[in-house]
């Protein structure tokens, strides 16, 4: 399975630095079997001496080579790095930063050119989710628009606004029925995330198709992310 660490706007180079040592450390001495990603501020990108299932990423990046774009950063400031695996169509960009479909559809061309990893995020705002399951998967499926979703290195995580960093996750009906929806048009691994923590994730992750998490908040301590990896090593998937 896959079990990934946004930590978002959190941590120095220093900071993520020693967290990715505690993961990389739990996760040899427990000769742990799941893919484990973690994606980091842009300015802690560095080169880390990682082994094979463990993926530093980014969280962001403009799609272009280099260039005159202020303030953003480039593929090349990624490929500096050897960057692998990159967030795009993340809820906090699209809604905060108001990034555009269009933008977003970009990105994930630029990105499927550089063949990296991507793990494409979606996910429905409140007021979608109470409206019911159809007006659910219509938006969700808007937000493929100009995606390719045969791309080899695509991962998707549902990622329902409403339940990122508010504690409130989807019940296990929710997310089940939603994955499962995806699951007969993609062939993506498909994540869960939104409030994954220690005490739910082992629930999350016996959902049928559902081959990982994404995890934010209760990622940051590097304690209960390494927990989350072994809970995710008890499970037969
Ligand atoms: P939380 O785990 O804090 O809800 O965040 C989820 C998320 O946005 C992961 O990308």
């Amino acid at each position: 399975m896959i079990i990934a660490s946004n930590l978002k706007t959190n941590y120095t180079r220093k900071g993520a630095c020693a967290f990715i040592d505690t993961v990389q450390m739990f996760m040899q001495n427990s000769h742990t079997s799941q893919e484990v990603r973690i994606y980091i501020p842009a300015t802690a990108l560095d080169t880390f001496d990682k082994n094979v299932q463990l993926r530093v990423g980014a969280q962001n990046f403009y799609p272009v080579q280099n260039g005159s774009f202020t303030g953003e950063i480039g593929f090349e400031q990624l490929e500096e790095f050897h960057i692998t695996s990159i967030l795009i169509g993340h809820s906090e960009r699209r809604h905060i930063l108001k990034e555009s479909q269009v933008l977003i559809a970009q990105k994930f061309d630029f990105a499927k050119v550089k063949e990296v990893e991507i793990v494409y995020c979606i996910g429905e705002p409140r007021e979608v989710r109470e409206q019911g399951i159809e007006a659910v998967m219509a938006y969700l499926w808007e937000q493929f628009e100009g995606i390719d979703i045969h791309y080899t290195n695509l991962i998707v995580a549902y990622e329902p606004v409403w339940a990122i960093g508010t504690g409130l996750t989807a019940s296990q009906h929710d997310i089940e029925e939603v994955i499962a929806r995806l699951h007969v048009k993609l062939n993506a691994p498909l994540l869960y995330g939104g409030s994954v923590k220690v005490e739910n994730i082992k629930d999350i992750l016996s959902i049928p198709y559902c081959e990982g998490v994404l995890v934010g908040t209760a990622s940051w301590d590097s304690n209960a992310f390494c927990t989350m990896i072994q809970v995710a090593d008890t499970l037969e998937k």
